[in-house]
């Protein structure tokens, strides 16, 4: 029986229904329904045979779905009601006991926060793998000179590894945002009913525990169907951590490219052109850099769905997953490309050396010569500053200025001068913790080591 008259117009059943993409939550379905019908029957509020029945027809309902051979209905409009229909079809009237004490709204809630738990989890488990490449390509180039870019001009030298090892620290906050997400997922709504709790001695704390949720029961019943916040965290994580790959990859494009020459992506992670012959085309960085708008996007669509939206469901809500599984699936594809291209790029010492072995660049170090002679830093930024014109007016290098010159600019400068520009030591003489020195990027690494064993 029913309290409608007719059936839904086609159209409002394709707007409405959400099976085609929440089928993928029926694992998240089944352990719900399992352990909410192992709390009915522990609080006796169904019979052990009805629980026996249940839990019979889920394990049948859980083989057919993984082996793609589950019976859906054009009816069914959600993977919840699909699997309640299917096990009241295989369990007969026991069936129809399971949705004692449990509506789809505490239901949906629960299972996207498993999903959202897993998923963090796994995408953890990927930056985590993205990091340990980034620490071996670090190892294999730790003291290739490269130029340090601002404003992507030349600034200072600085080791290919310390560079590398940037990222990782960037993915380890990654981690942590997705830590939060897992705890901020870590009530459970289940047991709020529609709304106002149900009519029965549930025992909350018992399915809390059956499924992982180490922060318990939701406190409140309203809030517990209307919160999305965790769905917000992921996308809010997944965002910056795809808008770190973005940067990755940006940088791969602009230093595997002719002018820069700095690396080549393998011929894996690359492509051709169907009409220049000499082409390869560093895809995969482009795509990395492309797809971070496209989760943030997913991030910024379901605070719009959120906004204003009046306690407690409503089926704007339905508008959660597809931001959220998009989100997660590019994340994930970005952060497996990521590791891969990462394993396999090769880079050009002779270029990466030529670049940075530009005496311009040694121009702090110079300015720091004199703040040792006594000079207030500013004014020997401005000396320098100064030799640096007559360079560049003369065309020659900084150390193409005669004793004159330097001599018209400040009567501190002598032969040291030179000595700076011919040592080159303006890599090793940055000694500051987390700075390029040798020492500590070989700090920094172990450092980095130890928290991806931990
Ligand atoms: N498919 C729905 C969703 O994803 C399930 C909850 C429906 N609840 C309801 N009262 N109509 O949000």
């Amino acid at each position: 029986m029913s309290r409608f008259a007719e059936g839904p117009d086609p159209v409002f059943h394709e707007l409405n229904r959400s099976l085609p993409f929440d089928r993928r939550l029926w694992p998240q379905d089944v352990a719900q329904s399992r352990a909410h019908a192992g709390m009915l029957a522990a609080q006796q509020i169904i019979g052990q045979e009805d629980r026996d029945a249940i839990h019979a027809a889920l394990a049948t309902v859980e083989t057919e779905l993984a082996e793609e051979r589950f019976p859906f209905a054009d009816a069914d409009e959600d993977i919840h009601m699909a699997i309640e229909r299917r096990v009241t079809e295989l369990a007969g009237p026991a069936g129809g006991r399971l949705h004692t004490a449990r509506s789809r709204n505490d239901q949906v809630a629960t299972d996207l926060a498993l999903w959202v738990r897993e998923e963090a989890d796994a995408a953890s488990e990927l930056v985590t793998g993205l990091m340990r490449a980034l620490c071996n390509a670090a190892e294999r180039h730790l003291d290739w000179p490269m130029p340090g870019y601002t404003h992507l001009q030349r600034a200072q030298p600085v080791y290919l590894s310390h560079h590398l090892l940037a990222y990782v620290w960037m993915l380890d906050r990654d981690r942590v945002r997705l830590a939060a997400v897992r705890a901020s997922a870590g009530t459970l709504p289940l047991g709020a009913g529609a709304l106002a709790g149900v009519n029965f001695v549930t025992d909350r704390a018992a399915v809390a525990a059956a499924l992982g949720f180490e922060h318990g029961p939701a406190p409140n019943s309203i809030d517990a169907v209307s919160n999305r916040d965790f769905a917000l965290d992921f996308l809010a994580a997944a965002a910056t951590c795809a808008t770190h790959l973005s940067r990755l990859g940006a940088e791969i494009v602009l230093f595997s490219s002719e002018e820069f020459g700095f690396c080549e992506v393998s011929d894996a992670w690359a492509s051709g052109s169907s009409i220049m012959p000499q082409k390869k085309n560093p895809d995969a960085a482009e795509l990395l850099r492309a797809k971070a708008p496209r989760v943030a996007g997913h991030l910024v669509a379901l605070h719009g769905v959120m906004h204003g939206l009046p306690l407690t469901y409503n089926k704007d809500l339905q508008e959660d997953k597809e931001h959220l599984f998009d989100a997660a699936d590019t994340l994930s594809l970005c952060l497996r490309a990521a590791t891969g291209m990462i394993a396999t790029t090769t880079w050009n010492a002779e270029r990466l050396h030529a670049a940075s072995g530009d005496e311009m660049i040694a121009a702090v170090d110079l300015a720091d010569l004199l703040v040792r002679r006594g000079l207030p830093f500013r004014e020997a930024h401005g000396v320098v500053a100064g030799l640096v014109r007559d360079a560049l007016a003369a065309g020659v290098p900084l150390s193409g200025l005669s004793r004159e010159q330097l001599a018209a600019r400040s009567e501190l400068i002598d032969e040291e001068y030179y000595e700076v520009l011919r040592r080159g030591t303006w890599l090793e003489s940055k000694v500051s913790a987390g700075g390029t020195s040798l020492d500590r990027v070989c700090e920094q690494l172990a450092d980095a080591r130890a928290l991806l064993a931990a």
